[in-house]
């Protein structure tokens, strides 16, 4: 069964309600939330007030996206605003840092995931693999909605579910960036568990409700 987790980054905020109603009414599992800090990625988002107020208006899963370069301090401000779900930037790790992190999080029961750039090589997240409860593989450069699929990022999901199998892990595979009903139904052949959407879902003709169905 596939996850849809569409992106709040996509969001038309002077049709916050209606178009919060319209997600709450869809097929939609998760709400994918995009922290942007300036540093990792060349752009600003929320901050987790944000977060607070839009829990107060969904009861879906909030699957957080760190792109900021102290995920460590962040991800306890997140949990504290009431994210499910916090996956972090391999970039941003120093040493330890990042193993350490996802024991943290377990401790206080909340999922775990890691993701990587386009540019990263996906074995740099084999220390990760056993523990994490999710992989982010992205599909555009991260910072901005609307950018085109990047097909070549599917050899990373080939191998994270080949991997997975070998060494029978339970990690999900998720994906982020240019997904839309044709990318996102490769993204699915090649393994993937959980879409992520921004553009398509928030801004598709027929509405939110009708795209989430067509990325199932
Ligand atoms: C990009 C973000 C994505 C973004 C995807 O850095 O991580 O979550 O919202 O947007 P679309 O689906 O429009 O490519
Ligand atoms: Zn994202």
């Amino acid at each position: 069964m596939t996850v849809v987790s569409p992106s709040a980054l996509s969001i038309d905020f002077s049709r916050l309600n209606e178009q919060i109603e319209a997600f709450n009414q869809s097929e939609a599992e998760y709400l994918h939330f995009d922290v942007m800090d300036g540093h990792l990625v060349p752009n600003l988002t929320f901050g987790p007030d944000i977060l607070k107020g839009l829990k107060k208006m969904t009861s879906k899963v909030m699957d957080v996206h760190l792109m900021v370069t102290d995920p460590v301090h962040y991800a306890e401000v997140f949990v504290n605003a009431g994210a499910d779900i916090i996956t972090f930037h391999i970039e941003a790790i120093k040493n330890d840092a990042g193993l350490a992190l996802v024991d943290d999080l377990h401790q206080k029961q909340i999922r775990a995931g890691i993701t990587l750039k386009p540019k990263t090589s996906v074995e740099t997240l084999i220390p990760y693999l056993e523990k994490v409860d999710m992989v982010l593989v992205m599909s555009v450069e991260p910072g901005f909605g609307g950018q085109s699929f990047m097909a070549d990022m599917l050899e990373k999901v080939r191998f994270l579910k080949q991997y997975r199998e070998e060494h029978q892990l339970s990690y999900l595979i998720e994906i982020d960036g240019g997904i839309n009903e044709e990318t996102g139904k490769l993204a699915k052949e090649a393994g993937c568990d959980i879409l992520v959407a921004g553009s398509y879902v928030f801004n598709h003709p027929q509405g939110i409700k009708e795209a989430v169905r067509t990325l199932l």
